[in-house]
């Protein structure tokens, strides 16, 4: 099956929930979920109830397609998201983005958990991602061309909107919000980098580094979407072989921290998108 057919098939298959159309799409990154209680009128569709949906498992994503009202603005937003780490070809993570593109979005918000490789960073903090590099060894537009979804190639050069950027950093000055710029390194995971592979990627210019995002924006770049990344700095990925691994539980508080950040940098800037 074609990735489009895929997409209509999962379109039909919650049409009788999907309602008005969508403007803006949003993926959620581990512990960030909670921005998801804020929508309004909110229709949730259980990831297993769309067809062709792959299921996350992985912890703190709960796993489904909430539909609503977000600071004004009609969103469909994932609540939970698929990682290459699970096991999940990249055409699957890829799947839900044109669902969300052919709901009606016009832009997409991802959001991810990131450890920082900028020894300027500190965890709690927020990062608007101004660029990425996949270092996935994955692309979900490997295999047959499909002109309906998007170009063959298309040019990354941009992937981060510029004006979405402008548009945040707007905002966050005037609402007095810190944000950190920088480029986001994705790795396939579930092993964390190695301290000689956090040298290199420090060298290679990454400011912070994940186990996400990078397949996703391709697929929204790909259909056209804008895009707009944000990386809440969990833990500092800084250190050698002499640096302690933080614990589950300070990562998430810190996940919590810069998540809280996020949502009032997203309601300061949804007014400008
Ligand atoms: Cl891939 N590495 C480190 N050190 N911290 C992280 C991460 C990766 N993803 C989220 N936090």
């Amino acid at each position: 099956m074609t990735q489009a057919e895929r997409v209509a098939r999962a379109r039909a298959s919650i049409a009788a929930r999907a309602g008005e159309p969508v403007e803006l799409a949003l993926i959620l990154g581990s512990g960030l979920g909670d921005l998801a209680d804020a929508v309004e009128g909110a229709v949730a569709i259980p990831y297993a109830e769309i067809a062709g949906m792959a299921v996350s498992t992985a912890p703190s994503h709960a796993g489904e397609l909430v539909l609503g009202r977000l600071f004004g603005r009609r969103v469909a937003l994932m609540r939970g998201r698929l990682h290459l780490y699970e096991g999940w070809p990249a055409r699957d993570i890829a799947m839900p983005v044109y669902l969300m593109r052919s709901l009606g979005a016009r832009s997409l918000v991802v959001t991810n958990a990131a450890g920082a490789l900028n020894p300027e960073f500190r965890p709690g903090e927020v990062m608007l991602i101004e660029d990425h590099l996949n270092l996935t060894g994955a692309n979900p537009l490997t295999g047959p061309d499909e002109p309906a979804l998007g170009p063959r190639f298309p040019d990354m050069s941009r992937a981060y909107a510029p004006e979405l950027r402008t548009a945040t950093l707007d905002a966050a000055a005037a609402a007095g919000i810190a944000l950190r710029r920088g480029i986001y390194a994705g790795i396939a995971g579930p092993s964390l980098e190695t301290s000689a592979e956090r040298r290199w990627l420090r060298a290679t210019g990454a400011d912070a580094v994940g186990m996400s995002t990078v397949i996703e924006v391709i697929a929204a770049h790909h259909a056209g979407l804008s895009v707009l990344g944000l990386s809440a700095i969990t833990n500092s990925a800084t250190g050698g072989p002499e640096q302690l691994p933080d614990t589950i539980e300070e990562v998430l508080a810190h996940a919590k921290v810069a998540g809280g950040e996020i949502a009032g940098l997203l309601e300061a800037t949804f007014p400008r998108l």
